[in-house]
C-alpha cells in the first residue's frame, strides 16, 4: 500500500510520565495500515523542524491508533501541546513489524521509551506471556500489559520500583525463561538481550527504532549492518531477527 500522508484528528494527549505522553488518533484508513511494531511518522508544524518524527504504534483498534511518545526535542515539545480536537499531519504505517511466533512462553523485553510498541504485541499473543519492563526510575504502561494478561515484571535502575538494575538482570534472578523472545529498546539492552538468547538458544526478535532520523528513507541516519549488510531500519525494519544483527 502507497505511503498515505493526512490530517488526523487527536482524540487524546496526555501526559502519563515525566515528558511521557500518550496520544491517540482517530483514523480508520491510517488504523488499517497499522500493525504490531510498525511506526508513524508525525510532521510538526514548525517549518524549521523539517524532518517528520517517526514515533511507534503502541495500541491499535478499528478505528484509532495511539502513541506513546518521549518529548527530547522542539518536534516533540510542539507534539505535547496539542488537545483533542486538534489536528495532526501524520503518514500511515510505515515499516516492518514484529511477526507472532508459534511458541508456549513468550517474553516480552522492554527498556524505557521502547515499551509502548510491546503492548499491542502482549494483546495478541494468545499464550503465555511475560512482561519484562524496565526503566530509568519512573514505569509506564504496566497496567497495559496485565491487562493483556501478561505476566508482568518491572526492574528501574533507580531502584525506585520494583526489582534494583537492568532487564538481563531481572531475568536472571528470577530465573525466567521462555520459547520466544522479542524486545524494543536502547541499543545496549538490545545488544544484551541478543547475547542472553544466543546464550540460551532461544529465537529473538528486535526492534532497532531508536536509531530513526527521519523514518523514511531520506536521512541514512538509520543504516545499520544487518546480516553484514547496510540496510536502512526504518524501510527495512525496524524489527530484525536478533541473529542477523550485527551490534
Ligand atoms: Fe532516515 Fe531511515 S530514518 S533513512
Amino acid at each position: 500500500m502507497a505511503k498515505i500522508i493526512k490530517d488526523v484528528t487527536i482524540i487524546e494527549n496526555t501526559l502519563i510520565a515525566t515528558d511521557v505522553y500518550r496520544m491517540v488518533l482517530d483514523d480508520l484508513q491510517i488504523a488499517q495500515t497499522a500493525d504490531v511494531g510498525r511506526f508513524i511518522n508525525l510532521y510538526p508544524k514548525n517549518a524549521s523542524t523539517l524532518l517528520p518524527r517517526p514515533i511507534s504504534i503502541s495500541e491499535i483498534s478499528d478505528t484509532t491508533i495511539t502513541i506513546v511518545y518521549h518529548v527530547v526535542g522542539c518536534g516533540t515539545a510542539e507534539f505535547s501541546k496539542l488537545k483533542a480536537g486538534d489536528a495532526i499531519r501524520i503518514s500511515s504505517a510505515l515499516g516492518h513489524g514484529y511477526t507472532i511466533a508459534d511458541a508456549k512462553t513468550h517474553i516480552l523485553i522492554g527498556g524505557g521509551i521502547g515499551v509502548p510498541p510491546l503492548v499491542e504485541l502482549a494483546k495478541r499473543i494468545t499464550s503465555n506471556k511475560i512482561a519484562i519492563l524496565g526503566y530509568q526510575d519512573e514505569p509506564i504502561l504496566v497496567d497495559k500489559f496485565q491487562e493483556a494478561g501478561a505476566t508482568v515484571y518491572v526492574a528501574t535502575e533507580t531502584g525506585s520500583v520494583g526489582f534494583k538494575g537492568n532487564v538481563i538482570d531481572l531475568i536472571t534472578s528470577e530465573g525466567i525463561l521462555g520459547d520466544y523472545y522479542y524486545a524494543c529498546g536502547p541499543k545496549p539492552m538490545l545488544k544484551a538481550v541478543k547475547m542472553h538468547c544466543k546464550d540460551i538458544n532461544k529465537p529473538v526478535q528486535l526492534s532497532l527504532e531508536e536509531r530513526m532520523g527521519c523514518g523514511y528513507g531520506a536521512c541514512v541516519g538509520c543504516v545499520s549492518k544487518i546480516n553484514n549488510e547496510l540496510l536502512k531500519i526504518c524501510v527495512d525494519g525496524p524489527v530484525f531477527l536478533g541473529n542477523e544483527v550485527n551490534f
